[in-house]
């Protein structure tokens, strides 16, 4: 069984070093955040970056988020305004994304950002990857380490089983706590949140204490999240469903489904936070097991559970009856 992970790390101080040396040879890593694991290259190269967009299949017009290890490196590529300091002294590090003006004299890779004037940054929370940024002079791009459009991996071995012999070199940071891609909130304007995560609009109304705006479904695609079909399981998902289809599986949520082995719980106890965090690991689960769908019951659409929506709403965007 270990020999299939031979491209997993332990994070030990040595592999850490080992991790800084493969991304400073422009080199891509797998690497461990607190919500699902990325595909981490120097953020200042264009060579790092075209090999992240090549191995996700990635479209160069969806930009990726550059993760940084203190402010003091964010200021030298980013204009920062007064909304963005009051949420990141509340909830930096941790599972947010801004979206700030990029300083015309930053080095970020401009494929890195789609040649776009704005730039998605995050300050990230595993302390793995905090250790790892800490050795490094420079910022790491990284999106989700899947191929795209699929789901995100919330462990080391999900990476491996989405890129194999590919991907050379996994840190392992263990299963992600939260399981579900930071909040995004674009802070250009009146602040806007383009994805929905752990940390939802009213945590950061109880912070800037002004109308927060979510994103419209208009069919400008500004933020790719925003292609329509995402988060894809690799076969097709029904939602609000009370059973699974023929060949199927059922996601449930809650105490009043049975268990059989159609069946997969989100949480016994009806608790989001634990939901979340096996929403894509069920899924691939089921996948993997053979089914030939996945029917879902419905989640309530408040607090986490809006970020769980929203994943599934586009992962079922073909199958909407
Ligand atoms: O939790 C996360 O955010 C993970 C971990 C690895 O940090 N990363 C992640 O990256 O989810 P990715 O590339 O899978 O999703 C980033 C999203 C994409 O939908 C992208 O379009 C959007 O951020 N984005 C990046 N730059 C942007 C920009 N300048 N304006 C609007 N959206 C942007
Ligand atoms: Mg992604």
């Amino acid at each position: 069984m270990k020999n299939i992970y031979l491209n997993i790390y332990r994070p030990s101080l040595i592999n850490i070093i080992k991790a800084k040396k493969i991304i400073n040879n422009n080199n891509i890593i797998g690497i461990p955040t607190e919500t699902v694991y990325g595909l981490g290259g120097n953020a200042y190269s264009d060579s790092a970056v075209k090999k992240i967009f090549k191995l996700k299949k990635r479209p160069p017009i969806n930009p990726l988020i550059i993760h940084y290890k203190n402010l003091k490196n964010l200021k030298k590529d980013v204009f920062i305004n007064n909304n963005f300091i009051k949420l990141y002294k509340n909830f930096c590090p941790g599972p947010i994304t801004f979206i700030l003006y990029k300083k015309p004299t930053s080095n970020i890779s401009k494929i890195a950002t789609a040649g776009k004037k704005t730039i998605a940054i995050r300050f990230p929370k595993h302390t793995v990857t905090r250790n790892l940024l800490k050795c490094l002079n420079h910022p790491i791009a990284a999106p989700s380490a899947n191929i795209s459009s699929k789901l995100s991996p919330t462990s080391a071995e999900d990476v491996v089983d989405e890129f194999g012999k590919r991907i050379k070199f996994v840190l392992n940071g263990g299963i992600c706590k939260i399981g579900l891609e930071s909040t995004i909130i674009d802070l250009t304007n009146k602040p806007k949140i383009l994805r929905q995560g752990a940390i939802t609009s009213k945590d950061i109304y109880k912070i800037l204490k002004k109308k927060i705006l979510t994103k419209n479904k208009s069919k400008i695609i500004n933020s790719p999240g925003q292609f329509k079909l995402h988060y894809f399981p690799g076969i097709p998902v029904f939602l609000n469903k009370k059973h699974p289809k023929k060949y199927g599986a059922f996601i449930t949520f809650g105490k009043k489904f049975k268990s059989d082995k159609n069946s997969f719980n989100l949480s016994k106890n009806a608790n989001l936070n634990e939901a979340a965090k096996k929403l894509y690991k069920i899924m691939r689960e089921i996948k993997k097991k053979g089914f030939k769908s996945i029917a879902v019951c419905k989640i309530p659409d408040k607090g986490l559970g809006k970020a769980i929506n929203e994943r599934l709403t586009k992962a079922s965007y073909k199958w909407k009856k």
